[in-house]
């Protein structure tokens, strides 16, 4: 993706990268764009971000230890919900959309268990990105410091974005609590928040072409009191 000049462009040009080039990123790279992230609000300064960047074979560990262990017995238990347990519209349809439309690209047909599991567990090798980050955050913390940790990790991918990098946000980590834990040596305070993959996008890639749809602001805000 082409390295945008504008926080519009920033804002647009940034859409979730699912298969990436193996061109590294140098740490002094990543440090930059994490200190620009870090520049997010935080409710009285706490700035509760915790990061681990993992690159080469310490990524690569990760990804195995996880990998190994979904295969083996599925999901581990989380003490962190991201998802709700029951879907209700309209959230429901928007999930399902998308997962349609990103297997549609991929040639991925309902029922093929193989290829779906074989897309899914790309996530826990970070789509293969050279730099793969995960966030925790204190568990002294309750859902409203989420409201900073979210304003610094959309800070993260636009800043990415400013040096023509990109980005995928993933839930997909927060299963893998005592798995993290254990291959990264975790203090038992810091609970695993999700993790992103960083690095240059694979522009061909038919994954990677996937524009997701929103809902104008018109239909989410009740605009009242304008003059016009
Ligand atoms: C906190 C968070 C977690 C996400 N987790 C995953 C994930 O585990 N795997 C994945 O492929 N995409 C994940 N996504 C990407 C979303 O599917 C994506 O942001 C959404 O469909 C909108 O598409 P866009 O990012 O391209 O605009 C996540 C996004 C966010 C914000």
């Amino acid at each position: 993706m082409n390295t945008p000049v504008s926080i519009k462009d920033a804002i647009h040009t940034r859409h979730s990268i699912r298969r990436f080039l193996p061109a590294p990123v140098a740490a002094d790279t990543v440090r930059e764009i994490l200190d620009l992230a870090a520049r997010a609000p935080s409710g009285t300064n706490v700035q509760p971000w915790k990061v681990y960047a993992l690159a080469g074979p310490e990524k690569e560990a990760l990804g195995r230890a996880i990998t190994e262990k979904y295969l083996a017995s599925g999901f581990e238990k989380t003490d962190f919900d991201y998802y709700p347990k029951e879907w209700v519209e309209p959230w429901l349809s928007r999930r399902r959309k998308v997962g349609a439309d990103l297997y549609a690209l991929l040639g991925i047909v309902k029922g093929d268990k193989e290829r779906m599991t074989g897309q899914w567990i790309r996530n826990y090798r970070f789509f293969d990105a050279p730099v793969g980050l995960i966030f925790t955050i204190d568990r002294i913390f309750g859902s409203g410091m989420l409201l900073d940790y979210g304003m610094f990790l959309e800070n993260l991918m636009l800043a990415a974005r400013a040096f023509g990098l990109d980005t995928c946000p993933q839930a997909a980590f927060s299963d893998f609590q005592n798995t993290i834990r254990q291959t990264l040596g975790l203090p038992e305070n810091e609970r695993v928040i999700c993790g992103m993959a960083l690095g240059y996008a694979e522009p061909e890639a038919p994954e990677n072409q996937l524009i997701t749809e929103r809902v104008p602001a018109r239909e989410f805000t009740d605009f009242r009191g304008f003059a016009q």
